[in-house]
């Protein structure tokens, strides 16, 4: 059974922000983050899965998404949730939760959230899981991109990204309820959250020059259909990373976790023995 806490997070200089995380399992404690522009529930598979026999999942709901507070006034507030302030807020919740460090898993936007907070606040972390991410900033191009998608965002609405981002989420497997639950997870982020996480996407450092010096236990995970963070990209990261494990999750896309949680979850329990 998922039981559902709420963290009380103070950021210098801002109101309290309130942090759900949704928790299920036995055992150490693992932080699920989640990706742009998702919540907790793209990690229900997965907890409802054999890793909840080996530790305790808690699935975060980053500042405006899901069910935490925290969302920009409006799209035109200017604001951005860099993945430094994401991270800080991630701190602050995993020192309430704990006295000692703990398992950390992002997927994609949730990946560049672990990065900032290992760099940040690296005591916090016991190993990570870096699953479809990757560790470079942002090309122009992409850059670029992303003031599209918040033009998108403001003049259309979040079912248009929705409409614009699923046929890139998903691998050839994926199925209609897959399909539905990301719609209305997209659907359901604030388009002022949607349009902060992209100013924070695109601010985001180069992590690879950190890489050779992680002393953290840590596995990449990729879907061999991710046309987001391709399998290549993955392979370099996990290689520049002392002793990484990768696994790469046959027949899924970018949602790797979604998409096949049993295939991943069994490969994730290597690295959480
Ligand atoms: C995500 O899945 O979090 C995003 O696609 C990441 C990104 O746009 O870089």
């Amino acid at each position: 059974m998922i039981k559902t806490r709420t963290f009380e997070i103070a950021p210098a200089g801002e109101a309290p922000t309130n942090i759900a995380v949704h928790m299920c399992g036995t055992g150490p404690l693992a932080l699920l983050i989640h990706g742009f522009p998702l919540d907790h529930r793209m990690w229900l598979d997965v907890m409802n899965g054999p890793l909840a026999a080996r530790r305790t999942l808690c699935a975060i709901d980053l500042r405006g998404h899901g069910e935490s507070s925290g969302q920009p006034s409006s799209a035109e507030a200017n604001e951005a949730f860099t993945m430094e302030r994401l991270a800080d807020d991630v701190a602050a919740v995993i020192k309430q939760l704990s006295s000692d460090p703990i398992d950390v898993c992002g997927l994609s936007m949730g990946g560049y959230v672990a990065f900032a907070l290992h760099a940040r606040h690296a005591n916090l972390v016991r190993s990570l899981v870096l699953t479809n991410t990757r560790a470079a900033a942002d090309t122009d191009a992409q850059r670029a991109g992303r003031d599209a998608g918040i033009e998108m965002a403001t003049k259309q609405g979040s079912s248009a990204v929705a409409d614009a981002m699923l046929p890139k989420l998903l691998g050839n497997s994926a199925t209609a309820e897959h399909q539905s639950r990301i719609r209305e997870m997209i659907e359901q982020v604030p388009v002022a959250t949607i349009v902060a996480d992209q100013r924070g996407l695109q601010q985001r450092p180069d992590r690879r020059p950190e890489l050779p010096h992680f002393q953290t236990p840590t596995m990449v995970l990729v879907g061999d259909q991710d046309i987001i963070t391709p399998q290549a990209e993955a392979e370099q990261m996990a290689a520049a990373i002392p002793a990484a494990q990768l696994s790469v999750i046959t027949g899924t896309g970018h949602m790797s976790p979604l998409e096949d949680a049993l295939q991943w979850s069994t490969a994730v329990a290597n690295l959480w023995q």
